[in-house]
């Protein structure tokens, strides 16, 4: 079983610039909730309740005027701080005694996801406690991700932004490790561009035939939302199925009540924290 996840949801956010000058990237809208509530979403949806958010220095009075302790949504979030941006692995080394030798789930903090059956994949993938899990998506820009080759359902190779094409299947951030990431990440050395790789700790679970993977299919969507384009796709593509649908994507607190981490008294105290807004109008529907 996995029940500890990391949200990554430091770095520096350059390619929003200047959106990111004087906010966290994480913390910016997409349509009408912050980033941030995305990824934490689909960490609960995998039955995650305990969540160490990695950010900025300077932030963690931001993200906990927001989101608290977590216990808003029945889940316990503390927050670590990554001083500069070492790379996606760098994530293991901070988190080391949160780990504690468990096993653990990492999604990047500008990552959407969206869709049918991904809740059954995501319980499916949090289930495990051996090997890795990553979750892939084709894409018509494999040169801008980390990709995965697949051959007779088996993954053969895999690269980080590759110059050359070698496959549609993009990696997308989320991934699920059992407990020997701690030591895998601790040995990885920095590419050239200066980072830890994350490409590079999957393929240690690889090398040991200890890697399967997730196909996110055609019925639901996944992007980051790291340059402007995206943020704006991804903000219109939330906008339209919560229009046509009436439904909010990410609604923490609906998760929630649907999961029994919380009950009805708590949704009141948080539409009274949110104040008068759709979100507290939406959160008013749901407990009817
Ligand atoms: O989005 C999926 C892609 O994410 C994968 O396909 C790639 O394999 C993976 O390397 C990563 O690529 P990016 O170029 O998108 O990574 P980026 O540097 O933008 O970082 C992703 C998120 O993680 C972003 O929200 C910032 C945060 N981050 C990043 C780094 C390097 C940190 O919090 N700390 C860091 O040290």
């Amino acid at each position: 079983m996995i029940k500890k996840g990391i949200i990554l949801a430091g770095g520096s956010g350059t390619r929003l610039s200047p959106l990111t000058k004087a906010s966290n990237k994480q913390l910016l809208p997409i349509h009408d909730k912050p980033m941030i509530f995305y990824p934490l979403s689909v960490m609960m949806l995998a039955n995650i309740k305990n969540i160490l958010m990695i950010i900025n220095p300077g932030q963690t009075e931001n993200f906990r005027n927001l989101l608290g302790d977590g216990s808003r949504f029945g889940i316990n979030i503390k927050y670590k701080i990554q001083d500069k941006p070492r790379g996606l692995p760098d994530a293991f080394n901070l988190a080391r005694s949160f780990i504690n030798n468990d096993n653990v789930a990492l999604i990047l903090g500008d990552n959407f996801f969206y869709g049918q059956s991904l809740t059954k994949k995501l319980e499916k993938s949090s289930s495990h406690s051996n090997g890795a899990t990553i979750f892939l998506k084709e894409v018509s820009k494999p040169e801008n991700y980390g990709v995965a080759k697949i051959k007779k359902n088996k993954i053969q190779k895999i690269i980080e932004k590759p110059k050359k094409f070698i496959s549609n299947n993009a990696i997308t951030g989320l991934y699920f490790f059992d407990k020997n990431v701690c030591e895998f990440a601790g040995k990885l050395k920095p590419s050239k561009r200066g980072e830890l790789e994350i490409t590079d700790l999957i393929n240690e679970y690889k090398k040991r035939n200890k890697l399967k993977f997730e196909m996110i299919g055609r019925g639901a969507i996944w992007s980051d939302a790291g340059k402007i384009e995206d943020l704006s796709n991804v903000s219109s593509y939330v906008k339209s199925v919560e229009k046509v649908q009436g439904i909010k994507i990410a609604c923490l607190e609906e998760i929630s009540l649907l999961k029994r981490w919380i009950d009805k008294k708590k949704i009141i105290e948080n539409i009274k924290f949110y104040g008068n807004c759709d979100y507290s109008t939406y959160l008013k529907k749901i407990i009817i």
